[in-house]
């Protein structure tokens, strides 16, 4: 069988995001053949070596990578579990993906509805979260009122929050009550696209997040879920 790096192996296997495994390995949480790994692109043979990480054997022949699409609703938290008991994006799946070691790619707030991708794979939550990639993000949002035209502006030229400036966005009236707008952004900070309007005075009285890159959510009603294709997951990938 082919060597694979074991970061690599880690992901595929659903152990968690690459940054989280990097962080593993540096730890000393991941053992290879009984010896702590040293680095994370230790060679693997998956057919002959043994994985451990944190003291759990790793299935070093994972299921097939698949990636769901769920458009989330309101008091639904994106998380695997949580501590409060609220309902997770993965209580609401149906039965048939539950085997499928899944956890969400990035977070929407417990009170934002949309576009919610699942995984079992690291490296498309790699390419997915970290902002070195840069994917476009676009969210219907509800405000009272309107924007006045430099509010406009300040938002699209960037805005002044506690953690610093916001990249330029896009943003557009729209007709699709109850929103009226639509506001496109690369990053992903917390609570971002209601920080941003909050600044300006404005409070969003609802969020849906309706695009990842080129991925829209189209006519999936709110707490449906859909399996992306293979060439689904190919045209996320390439932007
Ligand atoms: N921005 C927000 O404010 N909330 C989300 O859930 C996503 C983006």
């Amino acid at each position: 069988m082919p060597l694979k790096p074991l970061i690599k192996i880690l992901t595929e296997a659903g152990m968690g995001s690459r940054r989280r495994m990097a962080e593993a390995i540096k730890q000393g949480n991941v053992k290879v053949n009984g010896e702590i790994a040293a680095s994370f692109n230790h060679p693997i043979d998956p057919a002959k070596d043994r994985v451990i990480f944190n003291g759990q054997a790793v299935n070093l022949k994972p299921d097939k990578i698949i990636c769901l699409m769920l458009n989330k609703p309101e008091d639904v938290v994106s998380t695997v579990s949580d501590e409060k008991g609220r309902r997770t994006v993965l209580d609401i799946l149906p039965d048939k993906y539950k085997r499928h070691r899944l956890y969400p790619v990035g977070r929407l707030d417990i009170d934002t509805t949309g576009l919610q991708l699942l995984t079992n794979d690291g490296d498309l939550t790699y390419r997915l979260t970290h902002p070195r990639f840069e994917y476009e993000k676009e969210y219907l949002v509800h405000i009272k009122g309107s924007l006045k035209k430099e509010e406009k502006q300040q938002l699209e030229r960037g805005i002044l929050l506690e953690d610093g400036m916001t990249h330029p966005a896009k943003i557009q009236e729209v007709s699709l009550s109850p929103f009226n707008y639509s506001i496109t952004i690369h990053e992903g900070r917390k609570r971002q696209v209601r920080r941003m309007f909050e600044r300006l005075r404005h409070s969003v009285l609802a969020l849906r997040r309706v695009r990842i890159g080129k991925l829209s959510l189209g006519d999936l009603k709110e707490g449906e879920v859909r399996q992306l294709s293979d060439k689904e997951m190919a045209a996320l990938l390439n932007g």
